[in-house]
């Protein structure tokens, strides 16, 4: 790291976007994308650039040189303002969005042990005050202190630089670029709790599990996640283009919801109406177990659309199987015929994120490259509020979409040759 002193710049306040401080010197300012309450509204108005201060650390804080950011849904709620506005939840004027990074190690807190200046990370969502039961022998996840870095807290990876609890760092698997390892950590760790994560209905060799969304975020590591437990994937898209995606991730079979039409809120029971959706949604079984074989219904249904597809889901899911739910995009108000559930004896469990354990089993998979990245495509930083107008549109290719924060370009592996780029 040495030699690299050379090629960066001075130490000064504030630096452009994409040009290096010396390795450690911290900035007084820092450019990040920025949402305020009067703003809330479509991401393309709702975020600007600004100048802030950067982020102060406290005894267990890291703060990162942000090389990369992912882009999730996080960033379009919080600039939406809604389920809730960030701003409900923190104190700060300002809310920097983005819940995954990838960077490197710029200062440590004093009560840091286990990075350094110069270590090179991924970054987990999920923080917690560490003190209470659930912290200590229980799930974080389960924490009454349980918070979303970037979502609700201010100090996301929209900026130069931002601040994370020490537990949120992760190494970065060396083989991937910056922006390959910035897209990937909050759909994955999510996926992965919410099909190991909640015992008994832990996935097992040779179950079936219907996904919906397969070629999104969660989707597609849902997909190589079941594939890479032995298990098989049944896919849903909207758009044929998206099947051919799919099937390469690993799925099994994959279903096209438009050939169906029993969206959206269960119709009253005994109706004309709850018929005709009765009648789609057997047609839509049938089309599952033209995949599984015959009576075989699905083990785990991975849901997130919400309103649109879970009365179909707890219909199509086994009898004492999981419908998993981290997510209610096209709606909150989910219905369901009961009498299914209760005498099938089948569970509906909410899911959010993932604890470090999860987080870290499932970043290993990617070191080890069990797992594709399933970068689409990558933005430049001037350009941040690009994918999560295409995100609200639902037009953004399959994948995960990652937005170039440091890194000078795409493609690099190392800091030593993003400081030789940059340069
Ligand atoms: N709680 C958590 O910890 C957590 C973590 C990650 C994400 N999430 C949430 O999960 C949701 C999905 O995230 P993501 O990153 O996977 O988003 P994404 O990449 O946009 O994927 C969502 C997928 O949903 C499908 N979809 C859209 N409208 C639908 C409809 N009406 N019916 C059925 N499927 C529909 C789309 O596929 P097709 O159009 O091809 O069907 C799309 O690919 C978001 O709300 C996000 O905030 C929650």
């Amino acid at each position: 790291m040495a030699a690299l002193d050379t090629a960066l710049a001075p130490p000064k306040d504030l630096y452009a976007v994409g040009e290096f401080p010396p390795l450690g010197h911290v900035p007084a300012k820092m450019h990040a994308w920025c949402i305020r309450r009067e703003r809330h509204g479509e991401p393309d108005t709702a975020m600007q650039l600004e100048v802030v201060d950067t982020p102060k650390l406290d005894s267990h804080d890291v703060l990162i040189l942000v090389m990369a950011a992912g882009v999730n849904y996080n960033g379009v709620w919080a600039a939406l303002g809604t389920p809730i506005s960030p701003f409900d939840g923190h104190k700060q004027p300002y809310h920097i969005a983005g819940s995954d990074a990838s960077g490197i190690v710029w200062a440590v807190g004093d009560k840091v042990k286990r990075w350094k200046v110069g270590d090179e990370v991924v970054v987990h969502c999920n923080q917690d005050d560490g003190d209470d039961e659930q912290c200590n022998g229980g799930d974080p996840m389960f924490s009454p202190s349980q918070r979303i870095w970037g979502y609700e807290t201010p100090d996301g990876s929209f900026g130069q630089f931002t601040r994370v609890q020490s537990q949120q760092l992760m190494p970065r698997p060396k083989h991937l670029t910056w922006e390959e390892s910035a897209c990937y950590t909050l759909t994955l760790a999510t996926a992965y709790r919410m099909l190991f994560g909640h015992m008994p209905h832990e996935l097992r060799p040779g179950q079936n599990v219907l996904v919906w969304g397969a070629s999104g975020g969660l989707g597609s590591y849902a997909i190589q996640l079941i594939n890479t437990a032995g298990a098989n994937a049944i896919g849903v898209i909207s758009e044929e283009d998206k099947r051919e995606f799919v099937m390469s991730l690993g799925a099994k079979g994959v279903i096209n919801r438009k050939d169906f039409n029993c969206w959206g809120q269960m119709p009253k029971v005994n109706t004309r109406e709850y018929k005709a959706w009765f009648d789609e949604t057997r047609k839509f079984g049938k089309a599952i177990w033209d995949i599984t074989g015959k009576g075989n219904n699905v083990d785990m249904v991975f849901e997130h659309p919400g309103e649109a597809t879970f009365p179909v889901s707890v219909f199509v899911v086994k009898r004492g199987g999981m419908v998993v739910i981290c997510a209610g995009t096209t709606g909150y108000n989910l219905t369901f015929d009961v009498r299914y559930l209760w005498m099938h004896q089948k569970r509906v469990q909410g899911s959010h994120f993932a604890n470090l354990k999860q987080a870290s089993a499932a970043n290993q998979l990617m070191i080890e490259r069990r797992l594709d990245p399933c970068l689409s495509e990558v933005f430049p930083w001037e350009q941040l509020t690009k994918p999560h107008m295409l995100m609200l549109r639902n037009q953004h290719k399959p994948g995960n979409m990652a937005v170039l924060v440091n890194a000078p370009t795409t493609g690099l592996r190392t800091f030593e040759d993003a400081v030789e780029a940059a340069a």
